[in-house]
């Protein structure tokens, strides 16, 4: 019987579904698996059910002789060797188009949150430091009329996108082969929101340079990956007044420590990585994985590979 191991218990039926067929392990607590417990768990494993949190890379594949896919329960798949698994013969599966709208209105509640400084509002509050209406306390900026740099125009962006459009903000986008010049679009927007992959070529995409080139009342939001900001430069920007504010759902490390400077800033709001975390949506990530699975360990091709050749004179 295939053996699959799966990093953490999954919403909905779709875990049920692989324990008819399977032998199947799941790790039962809701932090990650220690490395060296993954480690030992994979020895016997036909098949991974992964999380952005896991590192699948070659020292896990070599703890993994029998392993033949990895399902990512993500449509990002920088936790992933995807290099060291096709030259073993293992295929990865992610999950895209699922999670497309719940990414993208999670994006746009950061969106408005940083613009309406809602963080900084509600500390106030709580802090019973709500002063009398006064005309000019917690201001923000109107979104309506004002421009969206969309950077990394794939499904999230675009529908991103679609979403400035209908509260009445111009949109403009880059990305590789698309759109504007990062450099042009950086000075145009009012809101820049990120939506590329974590690849060499963004890591650290928005730095010093490109901070500066922002307008002064511009926000960044990243709902992609912490690693695409320099977050040195950032906080240096936060603080400087070189951009207005930030909205992040994602950080240089997760989960972010408490004393990180990015969270002493009251210009910064950042999130714990939820941008698909809808029932609906966490359910529909867990059967797609799920069904990879079931489709690749009986000989059915995947409906999403990341590495269509990983098999090729496997
Ligand atoms: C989450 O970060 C994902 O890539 O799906």
């Amino acid at each position: 019987m295939h053996r699959v191991v799966v990093t953490r218990d999954l919403p909905g039926p779709a875990l049920d579904q692989l324990r008819e067929l399977f032998d199947v392990d799941v790790w039962p607590r809701p932090e990650p698996p220690p490395r060296d417990e993954l480690l030992r768990r994979v020895a016997e494993a036909d098949a991974l059910v992964s999380m952005v949190t896991e590192q699948v890379d070659a020292e896990l594949l070599d703890a993994a002789p029998r392993l033949r896919m990895v399902a990512n329960v993500a449509v990002g798949y920088d936790n992933i060797d995807v290099d060291a698994c096709t030259q073993r013969g293992v295929a990865v599966a992610n999950t895209p188009g699922v999670l497309t709208e719940t990414t993208a209105e999670l994006t746009l509640a950061l969106i408005l949150a940083t613009s309406r400084r809602l963080l900084e509002a509600a500390d106030a509050v709580r802090a019973g430091e709500w002063p009398d209406w006064h005309p000019t306390w917690m201001c923000g900026r109107d979104l309506r009329g004002s421009t969206l740099g969309v950077i990394g125009f794939g499904a999230v962006g675009r529908q991103v996108a679609a979403l400035g459009e209908a509260i009445g903000m111009r949109v403009i986008h880059h990305d590789v082969d698309q759109g504007m010049a990062l450099d042009d679009l950086l000075a145009s927007a009012d809101v820049v929101t990120l939506h590329v992959p974590l690849l060499p070529e963004t890591t650290g995409l928005i730095g010093s340079r490109e901070l500066s080139l922002m307008k002064q009342n511009a926000i960044l939001v990243n709902a992609a990956r912490g690693a695409v900001i320099d977050t040195h430069a950032l906080i240096a920007a936060l603080k400087d007044g070189t951009i207005r504010g930030a909205g992040l759902d994602v950080t240089p490390v997760e989960p972010l420590p408490p004393d990180h400077p990015l969270l002493g800033l009251p210009n910064c709001l950042v999130l714990p990585h939820i941008g698909s975390a809808t029932i609906e949506t966490r359910s529909k990530m867990a059967s797609l994985a799920v069904e990879a699975v079931l489709d690749d360990l009986r000989g059915l091709p995947l409906k999403h590979p990341v590495n269509p050749t990983a098999r090729v004179g496997a």
